[in-house]
């Protein structure tokens, strides 16, 4: 445990667990193929790393970061792309990885984005989903956890940039934020 997490929502072996179920469906759905893993930088990397380990197939990693202008700017889905794709992905079998899916703006558009490249199939996959904050509707094909409406840490979550090596998945003490002006999803919006 740590002095800044009130709780813990999901224990480091619950999420081994989940991760190694999901990577034994992956492998099972993709066999015969060889996906390319799309991480979303920066929360998506410690599932990712987990997940692909628990792969038995083929595959190659790829990361694109995406930082949307603000809170306002956020809702109507306009984003900086900080770093794209690396390698052409046309005609390939895309698995997006993704820490967790909240308003589903920025899976939306990233979608959006990796469909327009002539992939041969694209599909989603997410350690944690907020159902509650949903603002438009994606696709979670792979989906490790649901999660109530508070703001998560660990696992590759980060509130100020912090927190993202507990290997837990925790909430914040109101504390933590309080005090500070920018409450966390203005913090998240940042990113
Ligand atoms: P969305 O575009 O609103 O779905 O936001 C997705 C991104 O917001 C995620 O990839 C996270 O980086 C971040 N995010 C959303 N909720 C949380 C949270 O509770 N803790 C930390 N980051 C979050
Ligand atoms: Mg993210």
């Amino acid at each position: 445990m740590h002095p800044d997490i009130k709780q813990v929502l999901i224990t480091q072996a619950q999420i081994a667990a989940k991760v190694k179920e999901l990577g034994q469906r992956i492998s099972r759905d993709y066999e015969g193929k060889e996906p390319v893993l799309v991480g979303a930088l920066n929360g998506a990397v410690v599932f990712l790393s987990d997940l692909m380990r628990c792969l038995t197939i083929p595959c190659t990693v790829d990361f694109v970061h995406w930082s949307s202008y603000g809170k306002t700017t956020s809702s109507t889905g306009v984003f900086r792309i900080l770093k794209d794709l690396s390698e052409n992905v046309e005609s390939r079998h895309v698995l997006i990885v993704e820490d967790i899916v909240d308003t589903g703006l920025t899976l939306h558009y990233l979608l959006e984005n990796v469909r327009s490249r002539n992939v041969a199939s694209v599909r989603v996959a997410a350690l944690l989903d907020k159902p509650s904050r949903r603002r438009i509707e994606v696709p979670i094909d792979y989906k490790g956890f649901e999660v109530p409406d508070e703001f998560v840490v660990g696992y590759g979550l980060d509130f100020a940039l912090q927190y993202r090596n507990l290997p837990f998945i925790g909430v914040l003490k109101p504390e933590i934020y309080a005090g500070t002006d920018t409450p966390p999803d203005e913090v998240e919006a940042r990113e």
